[in-house]
């Protein structure tokens, strides 16, 4: 899905008030458009992973998972952290900040991730997952720029394509700002 800014968004009324004068361009995706994508994801989902362990990649995917997550029949979750951002510049260099708790292994794992850019960041995730044992690796992530990456990795449940911007909120951060704008907006 290729999708566009609308400056003419009514939505961005909605930001809470201090973001109002900031540097925010538009609205790019609406808390229902990502609402229903995350309900058509979370139906295949089910189908194809009937006992999931989704590990949450924190701190971005956090807004995603917990609506995602409730909507999977039966699953178990943990997160891990890892920072790859500084500012609006990819390192290329994913540090993990912290471990998952529950060891992988044997584990059917869905990484669950806010947005993948590079890709640098996702294929370190997936190769920890499978150097600590796990039966299989799939991805959900919300966001995806293609046009970005430099390592191939397949995302299997992808919730929009978007072009090269920069965007926030829904948990998706600007120096760790703008994480509780209930929608997607561009920078
Ligand atoms: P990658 O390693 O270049 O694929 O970067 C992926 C990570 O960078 C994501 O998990 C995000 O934390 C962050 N990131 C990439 N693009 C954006 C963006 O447009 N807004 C906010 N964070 C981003
Ligand atoms: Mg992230």
């Amino acid at each position: 899905m290729q999708l566009t800014v609308d400056l003419r968004d009514h939505s961005l009324n909605r930001l809470p008030k201090s973001y109002i004068d900031s540097s925010i361009k538009g609205v790019l995706i609406k808390k229902e458009q990502i609402d229903a994508q995350i309900s058509k994801l979370a139906v295949k989902i089910n189908k194809d992973i009937p006992d999931a362990h989704c590990l949450v990649i924190m701190s971005g995917a956090m807004i995603f998972a917990s609506d995602m997550i409730r909507k999977l029949k039966n699953c178990t979750y943990d997160s891990m952290q890892v920072k790859s951002y500084l500012g609006k510049q990819s390192s290329r260099l994913p540090k993990i900040l912290k471990d998952p708790k529950v060891p992988l292994k044997g584990k059917d794992v869905l990484i669950l991730e806010d947005i993948v850019d590079t890709g640098h960041t996702l294929k370190g995730i997936i190769d920890y997952c499978i150097d600590r044992g796990a039966r299989s690796v799939k991805i959900a992530a919300l966001l995806s720029k293609p046009s970005r990456r430099e390592i191939d990795v397949k995302i299997d449940y992808c919730g929009f394509i978007i072009d090269d911007l920069f965007v926030i909120g829904y948990g998706l951060d600007y120096d760790e700002k703008y994480r509780n704008i209930p929608f997607i907006a561009v920078l």
